[in-house]
């Protein structure tokens, strides 16, 4: 499966840090808010994806990932030179998708949660058309709504209902077949000018193939799209990082636990980080790595 992260858009809700730059390279706490999505594109198992930026960013994205290779990746770029909508990916992204299934994850959506990785895995696993998540929120009406019926299977999808059926937002992470190309190619622009991703999700529904699956308590999902949230996603990084000793999105760490760089290599990206707090986790990550490995040898020797 390949994927897209989507990181363009104005941001005009958090205007005036977007008249400097991207949104989604706004400072989320210790890192950049991209890291976020792609580290959980990476915690699917993805390893080719492709950046959907604004032109006047797209020099500032690939000075900090080039080709991914430092990550044992493939990453690639592509512009959208107008926001027309989370749709217009399938558009931009369309000879990059091929005939290959494909996740689409937002670059201002932010996800953590210990099930979270082979909950992704398995979904991408029992893909039939497309699979959208739901998520349990206090306000739906700023969201995509998922409309369930009463055995809790998809029915209907509202986008930002003043009346909400469900409590049930359907969060910027999507996994799709091929034949998302098409339907895209097929949209028409809604009355607020953009290719919804709504639609997209529609079209799969009316062939009755949309799988919903639920991201449960243990999921936390933030969108950092205004000042507050921002905020809120800065803090909630910082309380997790401190009181577990663990880092959110430390795209380094992830690539080595999943075994796409080795240890060495993600100790030299720490080293390369070295005078900073993160750079220095990043090498205690791979020496802690090197030590279980080590302990794992010396078990299968006795
Ligand atoms: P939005 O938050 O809907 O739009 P925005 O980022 O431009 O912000 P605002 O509403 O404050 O003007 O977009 C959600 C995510 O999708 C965000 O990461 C940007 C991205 N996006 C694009 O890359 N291209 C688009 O055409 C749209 C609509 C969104």
């Amino acid at each position: 499966m390949k994927g897209i992260i989507l990181a363009g858009g104005n941001g005009t809700r958090l205007q005036p840090l977007t008249f400097v730059g991207s949104k989604q390279l706004v400072p989320v706490y210790d890192k950049p808010m991209i890291y976020y999505p792609l580290s959980i594109l990476m915690l699917a198992g993805i390893r080719d994806v492709l950046f959907i930026t604004r032109p006047a960013e797209a020099p500032v994205f690939m000075r900090l990932f080039r080709d991914g290779q430092s990550l044992g990746m493939r990453i690639s770029y592509a512009t959208q030179d107008e926001p027309r909508g989370i749709a217009d990916a399938f558009r931009v992204g369309a000879n990059y998708i091929g005939d290959e299934d494909c996740a689409l994850i937002l670059g201002d959506n932010l996800f953590h949660g210990a099930d979270l990785p082979s909950l992704l895995r398995r979904s991408a696993d029992r893909l039939k058309g497309c699979v959208l998540f739901g998520h349990i929120v206090s306000d739906p009406r700023h969201f995509g709504v998922a409309e369930i019926d009463e055995r809790g299977r998809l029915v209907g999808i509202e986008e930002k209902p003043a009346q909400p059926r469900s409590s049930l937002a359907i969060p910027g992470l999507y996994f799709f077949d091929p034949g998302v190309v098409e339907i895209a190619r097929r949209l028409t622009p809604s009355a607020r000018g953009e290719l919804e991703i709504t639609d997209v999700l529609r079209a799969y529904l009316d062939e009755g193939r949309a799988d919903l699956v639920w991201l449960g308590r243990g999921v936390t999902w933030l969108d950092a799209g205004t000042h507050d949230m921002l905020l809120e996603a800065a803090g909630f990084v910082r309380d997790v990082q401190q009181r577990q000793g663990v880092r959110i999105g430390c795209i380094e760490e992830i690539a080595m636990n999943m075994a796409f760089i080795s240890a060495d290599d993600c100790y030299r990206l720490g080293m390369e980080m070295s005078q900073s707090p993160y750079g220095q986790y990043v090498m205690e990550c791979a020496r802690s790595h090197r030590r279980l490995l080590a302990l794992a040898e010396s078990i299968d020797r006795s």
